[in-house]
């Protein structure tokens, strides 16, 4: 497999779609736009919104994006876990009303399998319970073997961001990331099973059938569409061969610049915590001021607050003395500027 670095990843995966007919549309800003459901964007899809709804035309039928987003909710498992981060990049394919499952599949596979040389007997794929159609289609176009192809719930395969808006069943593609790194779970390591670091969820194909009212009621969308969601960070993991979001060159530099700053030594294990949160948490900071956030008591500035001072405890702990985080900034701008020139401005 050949080793990308981030930026040719992010540029491969637009131009893939580009020339599949979508449009590629700059990343939107993590403020939303007009939506009072969301303080911060926190899905590919999110600032898409009125597209899938039909309150506005979009650009064109099909758009490609790579988007920043920022999600909190787990904030506790970041720097613990190999892929929890507050902030993170979505490479999304989106169609409105023009393609359906049968585009979406041949897509993803084509740009995983044909692009980036994935290896395809380590990947599965899981898809909604009754969701024949897609079984079919993952058939029909991939010489996935059946048993890869797994039937979940609700709870894996039926997605939506929060408790309104459009939603429908999904299709997951997972890689088997091998036998070293599985768990101890008492049924089995096995995807569907255990939620361990062996089965990583590269790219989530959401089938947008329905938009959730504030009610619960689902009504049908004005026709079927496409939202899919591929963490930048984790197929950069994938393709640079390394066991977690932080050892990729997207996030790695950061940690160095901790190292730099706190004069101590980064340990890939338990002990590496602070390294890591203050790496992500130097992400979030950065990308969240630069789109006009600014720290206080309540709604998105508190959400700033929270991750600010994380890092700066987590700093303290390392032992740095003052303010240290600002350092991050240009650093961030740095590795990150080409594809987001506001950061530079
Ligand atoms: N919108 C699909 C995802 O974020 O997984």
């Amino acid at each position: 497999m050949k080793k990308y670095g981030v930026n040719d990843l992010r540029r491969m995966y637009l131009e893939f779609f580009e020339s599949k007919g979508h449009l590629a549309m700059k990343s939107f800003s993590l403020v939303p736009h007009n939506d009072n459901s969301l303080l911060l964007i926190n899905a590919g899809m999110a600032p898409l919104k009125p597209y899938f709804t039909g309150q506005e035309i979009p650009p064109r039928r099909r758009v490609t994006t790579c988007q920043k987003c920022i999600r909190t909710g787990d904030i506790e498992n970041v720097g613990k876990t190999a892929r929890h981060l507050t902030f993170f990049e979505m490479l999304g394919n989106f169609s409105f009303g023009d393609y359906f499952k049968e585009d979406a599949i041949k897509n993803a596979w084509g740009f995983l399998t044909e692009e980036l040389k994935l290896p395809k007997e380590q990947l599965y794929i899981t898809i909604y319970n009754d969701d024949d159609e897609a079984h079919d289609l993952w058939r029909k176009i991939t010489d996935m073997p059946e048993e890869r192809i797994l039937r979940l719930g609700e709870k894996d395969n039926f997605w939506q961001m929060g408790e309104t808006g459009p939603c429908g069943p999904c299709s997951e593609i997972h890689i088997d990331r091998g036998a070293e790194h599985a768990c101890n779970h008492p049924d089995g390591c096995a995807l569907g099973v255990c939620d361990c670091d062996r089965w990583l969820e590269i790219w989530n194909l959401v089938f947008m059938q329905y938009n959730r009212d504030e009610n619960g009621v689902m009504t049908p969308l004005p026709r079927p569409s496409i939202d899919t969601g591929m963490g930048l960070e984790r197929i950069t993991s994938v393709m640079q061969n390394v066991n977690s979001n932080y050892d990729t060159d997207l996030i790695y530099p950061l940690i160095e610049k901790v190292e730099e700053i706190s004069g101590k030594q980064y340990d890939k294990g338990a002990d590496g915590f602070p390294f890591r949160v203050i790496a992500d948490h130097a992400r979030s900071c950065t990308f969240l001021i630069c789109d006009g956030v600014l720290p206080s008591n309540e709604g998105r500035g508190y959400v700033l607050r929270r991750i600010l001072r994380r890092a700066v405890r987590l700093g303290k702990s390392l032992g740095i003395e003052g303010p240290f985080l600002y350092q991050f900034s240009a650093k961030v701008a740095d590795m990150m500027g080409e594809d987001y020139p506001e950061l530079l401005d």
